[in-house]
């Protein structure tokens, strides 16, 4: 069964680990999809008719131009996926944080995910129903992480703005929803420059220990809540935090 037939999806950060995965589900179940990333050139290997856009998600212009040319090329949308995201291990503890770091980190992760839900929500409402915005935040939304202070306040964030845009645009016929991800197989790409081999093994294992059903995420595991978010399947839920992280946050280990 196609979930998405026919459906017009913006996926942003498309570049990213889990837009890939989004893409290939999505196109999959039928959708008509715009990709979109700062770096085009990321977008590797999308699906065959899938339109491609670069966009600065910090700059309004950009996303204003974004959601136009889902306009011009398709009509108009049904489903805004925000899945980019940055996290830069320069940023550690409250202390151990520039304003540089801090204002980058908000900048991208807070204000991108704004400015794309506001440029793609007068496109959205022209639907009249049955539109939806999946955000990504992070386990870090639901609980601390250990020196990611910025990171966290920002996810936090996000799903907070989710659920605004739930609020104030349910009765327009909005969905909104979060996917609170726990950390997945590949760090983000900031972390990936970074981070040793025996650094990037030691992260699994504890990722592993830390969710009960004892393995890590994958993108394609926060591909199918964002799918499950963009069909109609999750008609009676909005302003929601999922959580995709094998139980990790309904478990301390001792
Ligand atoms: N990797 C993880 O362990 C993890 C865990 C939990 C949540 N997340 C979140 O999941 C999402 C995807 O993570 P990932 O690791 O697959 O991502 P990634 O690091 O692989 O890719 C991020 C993408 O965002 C794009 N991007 C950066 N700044 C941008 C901007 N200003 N405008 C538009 N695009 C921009 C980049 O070009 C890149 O393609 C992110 O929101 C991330 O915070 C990741």
């Amino acid at each position: 069964m196609k979930l998405l037939a026919d459906k017009v999806v913006l996926i942003t950060g498309a570049g990213s680990n889990v837009g890939r995965a989004t893409a290939k589900l999505f196109d999959d179940h039928g959708a008509k999809l715009m990709l979109s990333d700062i770096d085009p050139d990321r977008v590797t290997d999308p699906p065959a008719g899938a339109e491609i856009t670069a966009a600065d998600l910090t700059e309004k212009d950009d996303c204003q131009a974004m959601v136009g040319a889902i306009e011009d090329r398709f009509g108009g949308l049904d489903g805004l996926c925000n899945t980019a995201g940055i996290d830069p291990p320069s940023a550690r503890t409250t202390l151990e944080t520039s304003v540089e770091d801090w204002d980058l980190i908000m900048n991208v992760n807070l204000k991108g995910t704004f400015l794309s839900c506001q440029a793609a929500l007068p496109l959205l409402l022209k639907r009249r129903g049955g539109a939806t915005i999946t955000n990504i935040a992070s386990q870090g939304a639901l609980l601390t992480l250990p020196a990611m202070t910025a990171y966290g306040v920002s996810k936090a964030g996000v799903l907070q703005l989710t659920r605004q845009i739930a609020s104030d645009h349910g009765t327009d016929g909005i969905r909104a929803n979060c996917v609170c991800p726990s950390g997945l197989e590949q760090p983000s790409a900031d972390r990936l420059k970074v981070l040793s081999d025996e650094r990037l093994a030691k992260r699994a294992e504890i990722m592993q220990k830390a969710a009960p059903l004892g393995r890590v995420c994958l993108p394609e595991d926060v591909a199918n809540a964002l799918l499950f978010f963009t069909s109609h399947l999750s008609g009676f839920t909005t302003g929601s935090a999922f959580a995709v992280e094998g139980g990790a946050t309904s478990m301390i280990r001792f």
